[in-house]
């Protein structure tokens, strides 16, 4: 399985995940979020149309979300696979997917409770310019503030505030819990992996049960 999908509200542990996945099967990560929020940092025309989307814990429009998709997967890094990390997160993305012919082998994801979600948000500290999370208490960086591999500081996000985590949760369950359904239902007529995993665990039993199905 090298065309994978990571599907799962926010703070199920995806960014996570994600970093560990990409490693092992040595495929590029492919998250929006960590797109949009380069377009943000670097004040490009794209990122002062979405500042104040991802602050309030909207979702960008699908229209720019399939630009941004198809020109990633022009890179020559996408061509043996990829791992989308946080999209498609809605049913008109997942159709625009279908349109462009991304070809997916297999959808993971992971399941958490809200109140979990808010808690571990609240100690998620953020390396910007690779994606990488961390948390004050359950996966802390070797150093307090400092990100792993570059040294850089960590940030806590805008979008991390508890009535922020609030609003996303709710677009979560209104906008790409169907994405669930949509899956399965693809799972049973062709041939695409569909599998769930108890995103309450410790970060390496996740990884366990998600390595043991790759
Ligand atoms: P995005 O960046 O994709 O955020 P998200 O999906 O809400 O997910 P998060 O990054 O918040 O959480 P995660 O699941 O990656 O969890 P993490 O591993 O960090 O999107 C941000 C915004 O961009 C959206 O709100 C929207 O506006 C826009 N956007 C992005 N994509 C879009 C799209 N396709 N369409 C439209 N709009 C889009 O873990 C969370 C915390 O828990 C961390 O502190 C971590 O260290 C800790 N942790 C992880 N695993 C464990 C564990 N097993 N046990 C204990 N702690 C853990």
């Amino acid at each position: 399985m090298k065309k994978i999908i990571l599907l799962g509200p926010p703070g199920a542990g995806k960014g996570t995940q994600a970093d560990l996945i990409c490693e092992v099967l040595d495929i590029p990560k492919i998250s929006t979020g960590d797109m949009l929020r380069a377009a943000i940092a670097s004040q490009s025309s794209l990122g002062k149309k979405v500042e104040n989307i991802l602050s309030s814990g909207a979702l960008v429009s699908d229209d720019v979300i399939i630009e941004l998709i198809n020109d990633r997967l022009l890179a020559d890094d996408c061509a043996i696979g990829y791992l989308f990390d946080g999209v498609p997160r809605t049913l008109g993305q997942a159709e625009l997917f279908d349109q462009s012919n991304i070809g997916i082998d297999g959808v993971i994801q992971i399941d958490l409770p809200d109140d979990v979600i808010v808690e571990r948000m609240s100690g998620r500290r953020f390396h910007i310019e690779s994606g990488r999370s961390y948390h004050i208490n359950f996966n802390p960086p070797k150093q307090e503030g400092v990100d792993d591999v570059t040294g850089e500081p960590l940030i806590q996000r805008e979008d991390d505030l508890p009535e922020t985590v609030l609003k996303r949760l709710q677009v979560y369950h209104d906008q790409t819990h169907p994405l669930i359904d949509f899956y399965t239902a693809k799972a049973n007529q062709q041939n695409l992996e569909y599998i769930s995993v108890d995103g309450n665990q410790r970060v390496d039993k996740v990884f366990a049960e998600i390595k043991a199905i790759l």
